[in-house]
């Protein structure tokens, strides 16, 4: 299936029922795969083209130095302008393949081949590529979108249990931004999402991204759970997985919003939320922990102009698209205490 996605959209987006190979490149290509797809890519008859690699990456080794080799050995082969680099992994490995696909040449065109819950939904489209530096995730990057994302369920067969949990949270929030009650409480009783829900996720992300490819405007609505999620991320020392860690800021953004005066989810659904994250409270910090996570985040605006600072708040509201305000990071403190309160 083709999605049906605005005509400048940068990148044609593919969902498989099976996986094959009808939407590789035409021309001349390389693959750069995760070590844990090889058994399936192989057994599928997939093909794998000279100069190309297994690798097994994690956000320590997401480091510029770990492109070099890449670079340096696609040089020497040599490939050239008409290149395309196929990324088959989770969001670790797209992001850097964009990247080296971004740097090698000025630039050649990529596929993203996502393989885990969470880049299916989410990091394998909009163009956003990166390493992380010492001195946090993803400084230092590019936007370099895929001619191509590739989205096929078999390869969620593989993945860790925890792994798809992890992504579904990203999904579950797509339903809270589009104010979509009845879609969130199914894909929340769902064990495994159907590609019609991956589709309307896509769809959505795309709608968003695709007239503000640098954050500047609606994209940030992409954010929702994600300004107290990162906070709650770092603040349990990476031990919540990102999308728990935004299944739980989603929860506090709909206290926020009702705070804010937003009409309130109603409280049957957001109970069913707590009940799916409560194995997960063991690991909330503490609100004194969390602030100056929040206070650093890099969607804050710093008041250079003598107002107090604010984070961008993505409010969910039911029946209606989300919202955004900036408040001050403070204003996430009953938030916290109402999630903590939610699993005593
Ligand atoms: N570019 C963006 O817009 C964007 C958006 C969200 C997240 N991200 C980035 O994505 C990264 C997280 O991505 P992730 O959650 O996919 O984690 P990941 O890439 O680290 O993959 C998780 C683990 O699953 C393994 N794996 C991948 N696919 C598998 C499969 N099908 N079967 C078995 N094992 C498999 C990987 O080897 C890894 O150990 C972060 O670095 C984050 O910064 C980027």
């Amino acid at each position: 299936m083709l999605l049906n996605l605005p005509e400048s959209f940068p990148t044609a987006v593919h969902i498989l029922e099976k996986l094959e190979g009808g939407c590789l490149p035409e021309g001349p290509w390389v693959l750069v795969g995760d070590e844990a797809i090889r058994p399936l890519w192989e057994r599928a008859g997939m093909p794998v083209p000279l100069g190309s690699r297994w690798v097994n990456l994690n956000e320590t080794t997401k480091r510029l130095d770990t492109l070099i080799p890449w670079l340096e050995a696609w040089a020497a082969l040599p490939l050239h302008r008409d290149v395309c680099i196929v990324a088959v992994g989770g969001g670790v490995l797209t992001d850097m393949v964009g990247l080296a696909a971004a740097l090698f040449l000025r630039g050649v065109t990529w596929q993203a081949w996502p393989t885990t819950l969470l880049s299916q939904v989410d990091a394998g489209l909009g163009g956003k590529t990166a390493v992380n530096l010492t001195a946090g995730k993803n400084l230092a990057g590019a936007f370099h979108p895929p001619e191509r994302m590739v989205v096929c369920s078999a390869f969620l067969d593989t993945l860790p249990v925890r792994q798809l949990q992890s992504g579904r949270w990203e999904l579950i929030k797509m339903a809270f931004l589009e104010g979509d009650t009845a879609w969130a409480e199914r894909l929340m009783a769902a064990p495994k999402p159907d590609s019609s829900d991956l589709a309307r996720a896509l769809e959505i992300k795309a709608e968003l991204v695709h007239h503000d490819l640098r954050e500047a405007g609606d994209r940030k609505l992409l954010n929702l759970g994600h300004t107290l999620g990162h906070a709650l991320e770092a603040a349990s020392g990476f031990r919540l997985l990102h999308g728990e860690a935004v299944g739980l800021g989603l929860l506090a953004a709909c206290f926020l919003a009702e705070e804010a005066g937003l009409p309130p989810f109603p409280p049957e659904l957001l109970q069913r939320l707590a009940n799916h994250l409560r194995h997960l409270a063991p690991e909330i910090a503490p609100w004194e922990a969390c602030l100056p996570w929040l206070a650093r985040d890099k969607k804050i605006d710093t008041g250079a102009n003598g107002t107090a600072p604010a984070v961008h708040c993505v409010l969910p509201q039911p029946g209606n698209r989300a919202t955004l305000r900036f408040l001050p990071p403070e204003a996430w403190s009953t938030a916290h205490a109402k999630l903590l309160n939610s699993f005593s």
